[in-house]
């Protein structure tokens, strides 16, 4: 058996979880419970990324402390996770004891090993607001591609990294005013040293799909730039050891929350650490969107082994999420929080609908409203949730809530079902989810068709015991199609789990039948979305 440590990217603690960052959440936690319901040991780790100048700015805009802010915003986070059923092990925050401790420990190791090395910039500052100018608080044009109003540390439109001194035409947020040139001593880690064991790293072991090798190439043609990893106050994160006035640049100590999480999760549930980070005995998997590849699966790695923690196992890498075809976006209104989602939709809605959208590759994903409520519709409520409902009121009404025996041609259904196991765990673990429920919604029609041929509602007036056997065969078939499911629609499993008066399903499972057994009075297991309903 497999023992895994599963992460995903840790969100930023100024806004609310939307429907974009769900794609990510989702993905990750149905590989997770996948995971588990094979029986590996595997643990999912998440906190919120509390630091830097958009976490100021809000608290700023918002009159209060980031330490209020941040606060608050994990308590909604947490809310939002619990809501889609996302199972975290633990879900913490980069602003921890545990978080500062292992940043200064990674760094104060760094600069041992001649990692780190100081040196004089000339950096933005703003004489109307009386500071210098962190890259948040300035915009200006981006020097790749020449798009207007970006930030000054990276682009968000062609994602291009860079100083704010690279900056076309720069403006400080705060005051509108244009900056001046000013000294002050900065931290950078020595990038460019560890080019050699990267690229080893990047290409070997499947660590990465080979599209992203091939993409991070270009990044080693051009020479992998030595990395700013501090910033001057103010700032909201930790005071780099030995110095006043001088912090990480959160991008540093975020991926370190990773670990941090982790630490804490298991100091406080008395689960050995080592063996997670330490010495190899764990798989680290992280799951991430492809914007955040540079940070990666090149400074992260980096900071790993000069550090000596694991290093991962594998960057899962996925694509953005468009709603009806376009960016999401708050002025054509399809900007979408978790919360507002919920007041419409069940959140398994849309952990099925992007399953049946999420293929493992760095593809953006479309939300498309008639879509999501069409396939919800013909697969979950039609071909599911439609087997129990037809059989499960015969067996309630009819059959003292009975099953008996299965047959040799519900046999023959039952086996064509268990035959797909290795190719959709297989999916599962390719993260291939979209071919894992083609697969699944293929079986389900077959034991439609079964039932339907069969007819149990017509058997039954003449012979209760024949019909009994062809329900008690179609709800084994139910039964089998929830454990595929299960990763994917954990309350629909329950319900089923309750109606089928049994334990919680496992993979084992599938090598086995539900004979001679009384099961739960049928009940509504998933409603029809009336078509039309909108965001
Ligand atoms: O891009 C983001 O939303 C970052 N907050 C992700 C951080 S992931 C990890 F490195 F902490
Ligand atoms: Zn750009």
């Amino acid at each position: 058996m497999r023992k895994l440590l599963v992460t995903s990217a840790l969100p930023y603690a100024n806004g609310q979880i939307h429907l974009g960052h769900l794609v990510e959440y989702i993905q990750t936690d149905i590989f997770v419970r996948y995971q588990k319901l094979i029986g590996n040991t595997c643990y999912y780790m998440c906190a919120d990324d509390t630091h830097g100048t958009p976490i100021v700015i809000s608290a700023k805009q918002q009159n209060i402390t980031p330490e209020a802010l941040i606060a608050s915003i994990h308590k909604d986070h947490v809310q939002d996770f619990k809501a889609f059923n996302i199972s975290f092990d633990h879900y913490g925050s980069t602003n921890s004891e545990e978080n500062r401790c292992l940043a200064e420990e990674i760094f104060l190791n760094a600069k041992e090993k001649g990692a780190i090395y100081e040196k004089e910039i000339e950096q933005y500052y703003s004489e109307a607001d009386a500071m210098f100018l962190p890259d948040r608080f300035i915009k200006g044009t981006c020097p790749k591609c020449k798009t207007e109003d970006q930030y000054g540390d990276s682009c968000e439109s062609c994602g291009a990294t860079y100083a704010p001194t690279d900056l076309i035409n720069p403006k400080s947020t705060l005051s509108g005013a244009e900056p001046i040139l000013k000294k002050s001593t900065h931290y950078f880690f020595k990038l460019s040293q560890f080019s050699e064991q990267l690229q080893t790293w990047i290409n070997s072991e499947e660590h990465l799909k080979p599209e992203l090798q091939n993409k991070l190439q270009e990044w080693f043609k051009t020479g992998l730039q030595d990395w700013d990893i501090s910033r001057d106050a103010p700032y909201f994160g930790f005071k780099i050891p030995g110095t006043t006035d001088k912090y990480f640049y959160v991008w540093l100590d975020a991926p370190v929350g990773y670990i941090a999480t982790t630490q804490k999760w298991c100091r406080e549930n008395d689960i050995p650490f080592e063996p997670i980070w330490k010495n190899n005995e764990f798989e680290i998997h992280h799951f991430i969107g492809k914007d955040i590849l540079y940070f990666h699966a090149l400074f992260w790695p980096a900071m790993l082994m000069v550090s000596e923690y694991n290093l991962p196992k594998k960057l899962h890498v996925h694509g953005f999420l468009t709603i009806n075809g376009e960016k999401m976006s708050k002025s054509r209104g399809t900007f979408i929080t978790a919360r507002h989602y919920l007041e419409k939709f069940s959140p398994e809605f849309l952990r099925y609908y992007y399953a049946a959208k999420l293929s493992g590759s760095i593809e953006d994903i479309d939300l498309n409203m008639e879509d999501f409520i069409y396939r919800v519709n013909s697969d979950i409520v039609n071909k599911v949730v439609n087997i129990g409902s037809r059989l499960g009121s015969i067996v309630t009404k009819k059959l003292n809530e009975k099953l008996t025996t299965i047959d040799k041609a519900g046999h023959v259904l039952l086996d064509e079902i268990t035959a797909e196991k290795e190719s959709i765990a297989a999916c599962y673990e390719a993260l291939d989810y979209a071919k894992a429920m083609r697969s699944i919604m293929a079986l389900a029609d077959k034991s439609n068709k079964y039932i339907d041929e069969n007819a149990p509602w017509s058997v039954v007036k003449d012979s209760p015991e024949q019909a009994a056997i062809i329900c008690t065969t179609g709800l084994n078939a139910l039964r089998l199609l929830t454990i595929y499911l299960k990763p994917v629609m954990p309350e629909l499993t329950q319900k089923i789990e309750a109606f089928l008066n049994i334990p919680a399903l496992t993979w084992q499972d599938l090598d086995t039948c539900l004979e001679n057994h009384t099961i739960q009075p049928y009940e509504h297991l998933a409603q029809r979305i009336p078509v039309g309903t909108a965001l």
